[in-house]
């Protein structure tokens, strides 16, 4: 995925939506409704844009949603591409690249995840206060184009100080529990083994997904601020006595999504102003 590409998506997006969005948002599964919370919304499906891939999975609508949030410009992505889904890392990122081009300065990332800290539970939200990439590769592998980002990104602040300080106050404002923890990002599809969960939990993980990493990689590459935000949507496997599935997934998420909602608009606000 080359700068032009990246250009020629950008342009067609301007084109349909003059303001300059400030914030850039990819909702993860069954997170997507934020994207309804946004006013006199241009609406834009992944497919009428060059050089896009295409989403497939369940409860992922597929479209750019640009307009405001609380009186800010954003652009939200209402469902995101997965590795899973047989896309490459360039793909998955691409639109991470094509909203740094449309102006955003700071990133929100949000994903549902399984709890791998027993003292998570099943409609948490836990603030990402860092990553693991288990994922066994990594969206910078090969040429690197100087104009879009360093060849070795330091990754030692991946999620902003600033905006994880801003979130914990958001949240204790607004009275939201807010856990904080550490994202493993697994490749998917299958969900992992009790075994694997051990094993993450003594690397260091908090939660474990199929998405993000990627998308915070290349936003840190191209310099912009993360924040991220997981709903722990069940806990990860073999720690209850029970199987998981993406209905528990989806359940989950919608039941804490007025928390989520309120938690995201609010520091939305509190980037504009602060
Ligand atoms: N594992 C991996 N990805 C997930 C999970 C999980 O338990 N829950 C939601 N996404």
């Amino acid at each position: 995925m080359s700068y032009e590409q990246i250009k020629e998506a950008a342009s067609l997006i301007s084109n349909k939506y003059s303001e300059k969005p400030t914030i850039g948002l990819i909702l993860g599964s069954g997170l997507g409704v934020l994207a309804d919370e946004i006013e006199s919304p241009v609406k834009i499906p992944y497919e009428s844009i060059p050089n896009f891939p295409i989403s497939t999975v369940e409860g992922h609508a597929g479209q750019l949603v640009i307009g405001s949030l609380q009186g800010v410009n954003v652009v939200a992505m209402q469902g995101r591409f997965h590795y899973y889904e047989g896309y490459s890392l360039k793909e998955v990122t691409f639109p991470v690249r094509v909203m740094k081009e449309l102006g955003i300065e700071t990133l929100i990332v949000t994903n549902a995840a399984g709890g791998i800290n027993e003292n998570f539970e099943a409609g948490d939200l836990m603030l990402i206060r860092d990553h693991i990439n288990n994922m066994g590769t990594n969206p910078l592998i090969g040429r690197n184009d100087e104009r879009l980002g360093v060849r070795f990104p330091d990754m030692s602040e991946a999620y902003n100080k600033d905006l994880r300080t801003l979130a914990i106050r958001v949240a204790g404002d607004l009275n939201i529990k807010l856990q904080e923890g550490v994202y493993v990002g697994n490749s998917g599809p299958s969900y992992e083994t009790p075994a694997e969960v051990r094993a993450l939990r003594i690397l260091g993980g908090d939660a474990v997904g199929m998405s993000t990493v990627p998308e915070v990689i290349v936003a840190r590459h191209t310099g912009l601020n993360v924040l991220g935000i997981s709903c722990i949507s069940n806990m990860a496997a073999g720690i209850l006595d029970q199987p998981l599935s993406h209905e528990e997934v989806i359940e989950t998420t919608e039941r804490v999504k007025m928390n989520f909602l309120n938690l995201v608009k609010t520091i939305v606000s509190n980037i504009h102003t602060s």
